[in-house]
């Protein structure tokens, strides 16, 4: 199948490229699209058959449900049944944005696009292009993140075209999402709102909008079964090995040594700009200064994909523990290492 590459300008949405590839997801098609966040693999999220060809162009498993996106608030009361008021308190806020509400869903989302769930997921991406397209679409989007399953998501059409190229009709190239990690999902089918997932929004601001306490489930600790299904795959791996390194004194003295003491001279380390210059190592990657808290979210999954590229077999990085947004940086990371963490100290 020829991929075809729909190039678009993000303050200026180009409206003929983008009915064409509408004109594909009208069809029953699969069209990669922008979001503020990261690229999502799009298909019409009413058309069962649609949201199947999703599942096995990523090789996700079908239990996993797809984030249903919507260009407008009348959208929302077709995909979900219920008054929705926490929702639409918080839509108020922080839409179009980067969260999620899981809701009880209605007959016309298919549970094929919801992993056989009663409710589903809903989102307004905040990028003028991805809204452009959806209103195009006439129909709400179901896409989750549009790479492979397990590989780390995309957040440049490059990317996509790495995991899709041949593989989908289309991929709407509108440039670096501008913040780069996924939407934080809330679920707001119990009595207490609960992230399912840590994102750019984090747990203070849905509580300062909600006037109420929210709970955090997203580590899927008190749960046999993890809330989002897809917290309980790997996600954002690197094909090679990733040690996440954490503790107490300097790590970049740490990392050369167990590098130097193993005898890896080909190893990589994943690091602030802060610190880039006490690696005496051949491979180093920057992802930002560490008082740049949006830099290093930008360059994140960039870099996990870089290590593929470049060929790396074993790559070690820091913990970014005195960085603002650590609590999504070292979540990624740890789930891109497979939880496969060394304690440093050098203290002693
Ligand atoms: O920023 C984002 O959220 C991106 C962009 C494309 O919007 N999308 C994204 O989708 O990250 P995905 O499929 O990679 O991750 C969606 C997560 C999965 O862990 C899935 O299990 C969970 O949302 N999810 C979807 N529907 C759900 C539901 N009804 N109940 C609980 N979890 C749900
Ligand atoms: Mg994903």
């Amino acid at each position: 199948m020829l991929t075809k590459i729909f190039k678009t300008n993000p303050s200026n949405p180009d409206t003929k490229a983008i009915e064409e590839a509408a004109q594909i997801i009208k069809g029953g098609g699969l069209v990669a699209f922008p979001t503020e966040t990261v690229y999502g693999l799009g298909a019409d999220a009413t058309d069962k058959d649609a949201a199947m060809k999703i599942y096995a162009a990523k090789g996700r498993p079908s239990d996993n449900p797809l984030i249903v996106h919507i260009s407008d608030m009348d959208m929302l009361d077709i995909v979900a049944s219920g008054d929705n008021k926490k929702a639409k308190l918080l839509a108020k806020k922080l839409w179009p944005g980067p969260i999620t509400f899981i809701l009880k869903k209605n007959d016309i989302i298919p549970k094929e696009t919801t992993g056989g769930l009663n409710t589903v997921a809903v989102r307004m991406p905040g990028q003028k292009t991805a809204l452009t397209f959806i209103r195009a679409c006439g129909t709400p989007i179901a896409a989750p993140s549009a790479n492979i399953s397990g590989r780390p998501s995309p957040t440049k059409a490059a990317h996509v075209i790495e995991d899709f190229d041949g593989k989908i009709e289309g991929i709407i190239d509108d440039g670096q999402s501008d913040i780069g990690v996924e939407s934080t999902i809330i679920d707001l089918t119990s009595d207490i709102p609960t992230i399912l997932r840590k994102g750019y929004i984090d747990s203070d601001t849905v509580e300062s909008v909600l006037g109420e306490k929210v709970l955090d489930e997203s580590s899927g600790q008190n749960d046999k079964r993890p809330k989002a299904p897809g917290m309980k795959y790997k996600h954002y791996a690197p094909k090679g090995s990733l040690v996440f390194v954490t503790g107490k004194g300097s790590i970049p003295d740490f990392i050369n040594k167990i590098v130097k003491d193993k005898g890896e001279p080909e190893a990589a380390v994943i690091c602030c700009r802060e610190n880039l210059a006490y690696y005496n190592l051949k491979n180093r990657y920057c992802l930002g200064s560490k008082d740049n808290e949006e830099e290093l979210l930008k360059n994140l999954y960039d870099t996990l994909r870089q290590l593929d590229t470049d060929g790396i077999e074993i790559c070690y990085c820091e913990d970014f523990s005195d960085c603002k947004r650590n609590d999504i940086i070292s979540e990624r990371l740890l789930r891109a290492s497979g939880n496969n963490i060394i304690i440093c100290d050098t203290t002693s």
